[in-house]
């Protein structure tokens, strides 16, 4: 039992979108919750296009997708929606596959007026899948995420975002089955079939918190 963590950002820089991921999943691991993470990189690009529903990396995505018992999802917005990778990966997926599961979704964007995008562009994908439950999002502007370091870029949240992002936690956790919650820190990191496994031992690094004076432009 575990939650399944999806980044969709086609970002091969430091994503912020992915970074909220992180954020989450730090944080579940912290309470004991067992979480696996697949990116759109896990699914190769011709897989995507073709909708290759049947290939090695889609039978392994549905098999992490039965597994879960919640997933969280992280996207960019792109042109006022989800980008064409993150669609096309819920593509691979079976029909009603999201039926049962809270759904958790987190989105960052350039422009604080693309805030919606969420609810216009990500849920209804959800709910198609049969998702009932899904949480309300967080959405994050690219100034409430910024960057330290160069050689390994290290996530630095505005502490309002941070907020946020607890409280969606908060949420998430009071809503998971207690059997969910491992009963004890599974050490190991495996490969399943391009899903890897995360545990308190490897947990991604808390993101830091800082202030910036600047906003988002609408
Ligand atoms: C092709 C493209 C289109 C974008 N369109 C939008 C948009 O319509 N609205 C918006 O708020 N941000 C837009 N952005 C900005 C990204 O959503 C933003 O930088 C986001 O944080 C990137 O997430 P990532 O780092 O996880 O990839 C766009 C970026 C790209 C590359």
């Amino acid at each position: 039992m575990s939650v399944l963590f999806l980044s969709g950002s086609p970002s091969l820089r430091p994503s912020r979108s992915s970074a909220l991921l992180d954020q989450v999943a730090s944080r579940l691991i912290v309470a004991g919750v067992e979480v696996q993470r697949l990116s759109v990189w896990d699914v190769p690009a011709e897989d995507l296009i073709s909708v290759r529903q049947h290939g090695p990396a889609a039978v392994a995505l549905r098999h992490a997708v039965n597994a879960s018992d919640a997933i969280v999802v992280a996207t960019p917005v792109y042109n006022a929606s989800i980008p064409g990778g993150p669609k096309a990966l819920f593509d691979l997926l079976a029909e009603r596959s999201l039926a049962g599961k809270t759904v958790l979704p987190l989105a960052s964007g350039g422009s604080v007026g693309h805030q919606l995008a969420i609810e216009y562009t990500l849920k209804p994908v959800l709910s198609a899948l049969g998702a009932r439950h899904v949480l309300s999002g967080v959405f994050a502007c690219d100034d409430d995420v910024s960057w330290s370091g160069d050689a390994h870029p290290f996530p630095l949240f505005r502490p309002e975002l941070t907020a946020r992002l607890n409280a969606a936690v908060d949420m998430l956790l009071s809503l998971l089955p207690p059997a969910i919650h491992a009963d004890r820190a599974t050490a190991a990191s495996r490969a399943n079939g391009g899903v890897v496994t995360h545990s308190r031992e490897n947990a991604p690094v808390d993101v830091a918190t800082v202030s910036h004076p600047e906003r988002c432009s609408a």
